[in-house]
This record gives C-alpha cells, sequence and structure tokens, in this order.
C-alpha cells in the first residue's frame, strides 16, 4: 500500500497520494492538489519538482550513479558503440546484431543533405556560431522532407529519427567545410558512424583522411557520454516544445538551442576557454577560484558543479582516462590537461567547493578531449549536441507515446499590481 503525505492548510488536513520509483526515489503526486486542495505549489528551476515518469535514465547525484535503461554509462563507454547506444535509448533494449546491421544501413541511406540545404550553409555570416546553425537547420529538415500521408505514424516517426541521427552529424561536418571554404566531403557507405564523422570533417582531396582506431573510440565515449541526462535543461526543451505536438525536428530544434548555454552544454567551450586564460596567466588560477569563491562575483569555475550531481560525475572520470590516453598515443602535452588536473585538485581541497559539493561535471575534460581530435573550438556543444540527439529523441518518443500525456503549460503566483483603471496618455504624468 503506497504511503500518503498529509498537508494541513487553514487547519484542514489533505491527504496526498505518494509513489516510489524503481530506485526507490520518492515522490509527492500533487496532480490534483489544485483540484483538491486550491493550491499550487512554487519551485524555481525546478530543482525539486518531477516533471514525469521515465524508464530511460537514472541518475544518482549522491552516490554518482548514471545508467542508460539500467547499464552502468562507464560499461557502455567500455563496450559498446554510440550506434548501438542510441539504439537502445530508443528501442528501450540492445539491439541484436540483425536489427543492429539494419538500423546502421538506414544511417547510411539517411546520411546525405538535401543539397539545396548547401544554399542555407553558404549564406550564413562567416561568423555565426555553429549551434546557430545548426538549430536553424534541424527546423529546415521539415520542410525538405516533409510528411508523407501514405506511411504510417510509427514510418514516418522511424524515418525522421533516422533522418536527423544521421544528417546531424553529416550537417555539422558539411557547416565546418563551408565555413573554411573547403569542398565538402560526402559521407561514405564503407565508414561507421563516427568513422563517417571524422572525413566528413577532415578528409581532403590533398590530404586523405587516415582513420585512427584509438580516435573513432575516444569519438564513440565522447558521445555514448553525452547520449542521454534524465530532465537535463535541454531535454525539458525538448519535452515541453513536443507537447505541443509539433513536429520532431521543431522539439530538437529547441533543445539544440537550450543546450547552447554556457550553463549548459556550451560550458564545454566555456571551460576550454577559461582553462586558456589560466595558461595566459601563467597557469595561476589563482585568482579564477578567488572569483568562484566570491559571491558577489557571477564567475562560475566552468565544468563545476551540477544541478543533481553532488560529488564527482561519473561521465568525467570516463573523459579524464580518455584524455590521458588520446594524448599519450598522440605523444602530446597539453598545458590546459596539466592545468585542468592540477584545478581540480586544488578545488576538491578547497572548504568552497567542498561545502558546496562542486566536482568536475562532464563538459570539465570534454572540451580538451575534442581538441585533441582537432574539433574547433566553436564546434564543442555541437559535438555534444550529436551525442544527446538519442537521448532527446528517446525522451520526446517516451512522452508522446504516454497516453497521459499533455501540454506542459506550468502554473504561477502573481504578485503584481491589482486591478487598476486603464489612463488616458494625455492624462499620464
Ligand atoms: C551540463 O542537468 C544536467 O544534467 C546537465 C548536463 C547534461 O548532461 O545534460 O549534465 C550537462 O549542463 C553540465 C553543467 C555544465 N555547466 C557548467 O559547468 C557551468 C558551471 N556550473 C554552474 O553554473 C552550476 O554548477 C550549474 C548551473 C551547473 C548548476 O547550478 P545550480 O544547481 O543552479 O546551483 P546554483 O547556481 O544555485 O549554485 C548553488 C551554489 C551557489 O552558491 P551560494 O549562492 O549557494 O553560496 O553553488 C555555487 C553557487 O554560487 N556554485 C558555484 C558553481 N556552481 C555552483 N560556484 C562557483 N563555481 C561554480 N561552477
Amino acid at each position: 500500500m503506497e504511503q500518503t503525505a498529509k498537508i494541513i492548510i487553514d487547519g484542514k488536513t489533505f491527504e496526498l497520494p505518494m509513489i516510489t520509483g524503481s530506485e526507490g526515489e520518492r515522490a509527492i503526486d500533487i496532480s490534483r492538489l489544485r483540484q483538491e486542495v486550491g493550491v499550487v505549489t512554487l519551485d524555481p528551476g525546478f530543482a525539486n519538482t518531477s516533471a514525469c515518469l521515465s524508464r530511460i535514465t537514472f541518475v544518482d547525484g549522491e552516490r554518482g550513479i548514471l545508467r542508460y535503461r539500467g547499464i552502468p554509462v562507464d560499461r557502455l563507454a567500455e563496450h559498446s558503440t554510440f550506434v548501438e547506444t542510441a539504439y537502445m535509448l530508443i528501442n528501450c533494449e540492445l539491439p541484436t546484431q540483425e536489427q543492429l546491421n539494419r538500423f546502421s544501413v538506414m544511417l547510411n541511406d539517411h546520411s546525405l543533405v538535401h543539397e539545396d540545404m548547401r544554399a542555407f550553409f553558404e549564406n550564413f555570416p562567416r561568423w555565426a556560431h555553429p549551434m546557430g546553425i545548426l538549430s536553424s537547420m534541424v527546423n529546415a529538415l521539415r520542410a525538405f522532407y516533409p510528411e508523407i500521408p501514405e506511411r504510417t505514424e510509427e514510418e514516418e516517426i522511424n524515418i525522421t529519427v533516422t533522418r536527423l541521427l544521421s544528417k546531424v552529424r553529416t550537417m555539422a561536418a558539411m557547416s565546418y567545410k563551408i565555413f573554411r571554404g573547403h569542398k565538402v566531403a560526402y559521407p561514405r557507405h564503407d565508414l561507421t558512424y563516427a568513422e563517417n564523422f571524422l572525413s566528413m570533417m577532415f578528409d581532403s582531396p590533398v590530404r586523405p583522411y587516415d582513420i585512427d582506431d584509438d580516435i573513432v573510440n575516444a569519438l564513440n565515449v565522447f558521445w555514448i557520454l553525452h547520449a542521454d541526462h534524465e530532465q537535463n535543461c535541454s531535454t525539458a526543451a525538448v519535452r515541453v516544445v513536443g507537447s505541443a505536438k509539433v513536429n520532431l525536428y521543431a522539439a530538437i530544434s529547441a533543445g539544440i538551442c537550450a543546450l547552447w548555454g554556457p550553463l549548459h552544454g556550451g560550458a564545454n567551450q566555456a571551460v576550454v576557454e577559461m582553462l586558456g586564460q589560466i595558461h595566459e596567466n601563467g597557469g595561476d588560477a589563482a585568482p579564477f577560484i578567488a572569483r568562484a569563491k566570491d559571491r558577489n562575483d557571477p564567475f562560475r569555475l566552468m565544468g563545476f558543479g551540477h544541478r543533481i550531481y553532488k560529488t564527482y560525475d561519473p561521465r568525467a572520470r570516463v573523459m579524464k582516462k580518455v584524455c590521458d590516453r588520446i594524448l599519450d598515443k598522440q605523444r602530446v602535452r597539453d598545458p590546459l590537461l596539466d592545468i585542468a588536473k592540477r584545478l581540480e585538485e586544488v578545488a576538491l581541497e578547497d572548504p568552497y567547493f567542498i561545502d558546496h559539493h562542486l566536482y568536475p561535471n562532464v563538459d570539465f575534460y570534454s572540451g580538451i578531449l575534442l581538441k585533441a581530435i582537432g574539433i574547433p573550438l566553436n564546434m564543442f556543444t555541437v559535438m555534444f549536441a550529436i551525442g544527446r540527439l538519442p537521448g532527446w529523441i528517446s525522451q520526446w518518443k517516451e512522452s508522446s507515446d504516454d497516453p497521459k500525456w499533455r501540454l506542459q503549460r506550468p502554473r504561477q503566483i502573481y504578485i503584481g499590481r491589482k486591478e487598476r483603471a486603464y489612463i488616458p496618455i494625455e492624462k499620464r504624468g
């Protein structure tokens, strides 16, 4: 028998149902609160509010646990590929070999981008940020690939999902080539998903790109670590926009816009910019740590802290190992990695960071890995978006498949002016 929660308002006791999740998380179900009690709740930032029931990702911020469909993310990083993990997030189970082969063929078949879309890329200003371009181009996909009435809804969704997973990767590489004034490299049927991205980014007629298995593996791990993270800001945006029953391209475009923010996915670019500033400051991080601790200074130590994790982000641990592995293999000593490691050591011994439970998050080391792969700084968050795509899609599908799903429309508490008269302009002071 589920327990209930009692609240007493104006001397009257109300009982509210409670629910318990499969990992023991407990919630008060307030879905009938206003109807039965006549009040609403207030929770700016939704730090105490669950928006949905979900079977996709479990995060335990106190114990540093992250699992996709029950599988710990570090095991997927060690044994899986991004395509296999994407399939599992979207279809609930790891694919059989036959299902994986079929999925890979579909991704290959949908890897090209409509040639007319090139004009869009070519007409963006050279200084346009790739995240702004990506959100616009993803939204434009609906115009280039309209719904086919003869298809069933399931066929339409499956094609749209495959197009997004495959074309977003192609568009990212395409915009990079076009902005450098280089010849666009097309996807190849003989390459895997990650190999194709690297080839489309770096292959050129005068310098063929040699596929390096360690780099391909690192890219798969990077994308696996970013693939989903329950109800983060951009996923919440996808669910909210998707709840209005817009097409999936529009909902994903909203997620890309939310991810762009430096407090969210944009942090990976901001971390490398911050480490670069510390490097220019002779490697002395003290002024940056002092600013981060100053409550009157809005500066935040980028890549540190998290709404959910109050311990080490399990993704940062894996990312740090992959950075070491790739830089060792390249026989490169990146001063930014040394600075990052020193910054982590200093911060984790500092009472401010300890008291505020501030640890490295997924973005702290990820930019250093992207830099080692050769990804330009302004594309770091695009790389996060490619990784998060299967997560956004699976969360959108879960919400749109939910028979109890409703338009998401939060309430508010009004604290503005009470009713007053309209004053004609000639009588205003
Ligand atoms: C991602 O939600 C997700 O799951 C996101 C993500 C995903 O996979 O989708 O994990 C990806 O977005 C990771 C986070 C990337 N962002 C950054 O690295 C930016 C730097 N971090 C902070 O801005 C901050 O930690 C947030 C935004 C990530 C979380 O902030 P919260 O939960 O809103 O907490 P807060 O800003 O209210 O801070 C609480 C306290 C404050 O101090 P007090 O006023 O209580 O004394 O902690 C302090 C803050 O000043 N604080 C920091 C800090 N982060 C929080 N102080 C210095 N440096 C920081 N980085």
